[in-house]
């Protein structure tokens, strides 16, 4: 068999290999005195449908390599989008990995984890050496699963997964590929506006003007904002009302006026203000809920992702500008 440690870079082929974007599972057995055992592992895959089997490989060089060996029962945990840090966990060596997780117990004693996306247990059928992996075919005995969307691992890092197909007809066909339906500043500012047309009679009924609330969600973000921090953080989000709505604001007792540790005028939301704040907030975070459940967990977490992304690059100081040290 081929050397690849002649044969070419083997930094390049792990690279070639993370291509193949998959899944991300955990697979758990226990020992014959009933300690539970687990790793991270993405070599899952289907092998037959009939017998049902599934396949994953363990390193030679993994500690729980003797354990798996003798296992007669394994079971493979396909991970849910919002599972990354239990993978993380999974895949340290030398942690009690078990510790404080809730677990169910399937065929053999198995421990089950919860929250998977879906779960597979396992009798052991086959064991092929693989090189520097031992390849473990299973005969799937059980298995279930949720709706939630899986977890992804791509390139070496992390990801989502998100349908292609999913809404992918242009709103009006006439106009696909035209200058506004394909514009970011088109979509970005449209859907802010139907966004914000649907929170703006909870502002309406409070008396607030759109600035009134950007300034009171602000305010819960960071207990002291001087002027200077204010104008400079929300530049392009109060214009020169700012100020007057700031003034508004104060003159009904939702903010007031105080000093920062350097001396400097400052805001402060009053008692009323942050309950009024909180309020708005939560009414707020409920149609966003209602908006994104049109998306799905997997696709919503994708958008929020992407535009994370997209703000950090084109407006990288928001961050430490809300960041509490300041005060
Ligand atoms: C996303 C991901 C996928 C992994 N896939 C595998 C795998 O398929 N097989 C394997 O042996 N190790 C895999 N690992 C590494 C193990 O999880 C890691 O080496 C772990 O420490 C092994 O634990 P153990 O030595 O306690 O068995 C993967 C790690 C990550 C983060």
């Amino acid at each position: 068999m081929t050397d690849t440690t002649t044969a070419f870079d083997p930094t390049e082929f792990r690279k070639a290999l993370g291509a193949f974007a998959t899944g991300v599972t955990i697979i758990t057995t226990r020992t014959a005195d009933g300690t539970p055992l687990g790793l991270t592992a993405n070599s899952f895959n289907s092998v037959s449908l009939n017998p049902p089997l599934v396949l994953w490989s363990l390193a030679n060089t993994s500690g729980n390599l003797e354990a798996f060996k003798a296992a007669p029962n394994w079971a493979v945990h396909v991970l849910a989008s919002d599972q990354e840090a239990l993978s993380g966990r999974f895949a340290r060596r030398g942690e009690d990995k078990f510790a404080g997780i809730d677990v169910d117990t399937g065929a053999g004693g198995i421990p089950l984890l919860r929250g998977c996306t879906a779960r597979f247990q396992c009798k052991t059928a086959f064991q092929y050496e693989g090189g520097d992996h031992i390849i473990f075919v299973g005969e799937v005995v059980a298995f279930d699963r949720a709706d939630s969307s899986p977890l992804v691992f791509h390139g070496g890092k992390y990801a989502h997964a998100a349908h292609r197909d999913a809404g992918a007809k242009p709103r009006n066909p006439y106009l696909a590929g035209g200058f506004s339906e394909d514009f970011l500043g088109y979509l970005l500012g449209r859907s802010h506006f139907q966004f914000f047309g649907q929170i703006r009679p909870l502002l309406a009924a409070q008396n607030l003007t759109d600035e009134e609330f950007y300034i009171l969600s602000a305010l819960t973000l960071k207990e002291v904002v001087t002027a200077d921090q204010m104008h400079e953080g929300m530049s392009n989000v109060i214009d020169e009302n700012g100020s007057t709505a700031i003034e508004a604001l104060v003159l009904r007792g939702l903010v007031r006026n105080v000093f920062d540790i350097n001396g400097k005028s400052a805001y402060q939301l009053t008692a009323d203000g942050s309950a009024c704040a909180l309020s708005l907030i939560t009414a707020a975070k409920s149609i966003e809920s209602q908006l994104l459940a049109k998306l799905g967990d997997g696709e919503a977490a994708v958008l929020k992702s992407l535009l994370n992304r997209l703000l950090n690059s084109i407006d990288p100081n928001a961050n430490s500008l809300w960041h509490q040290s300041g005060i």
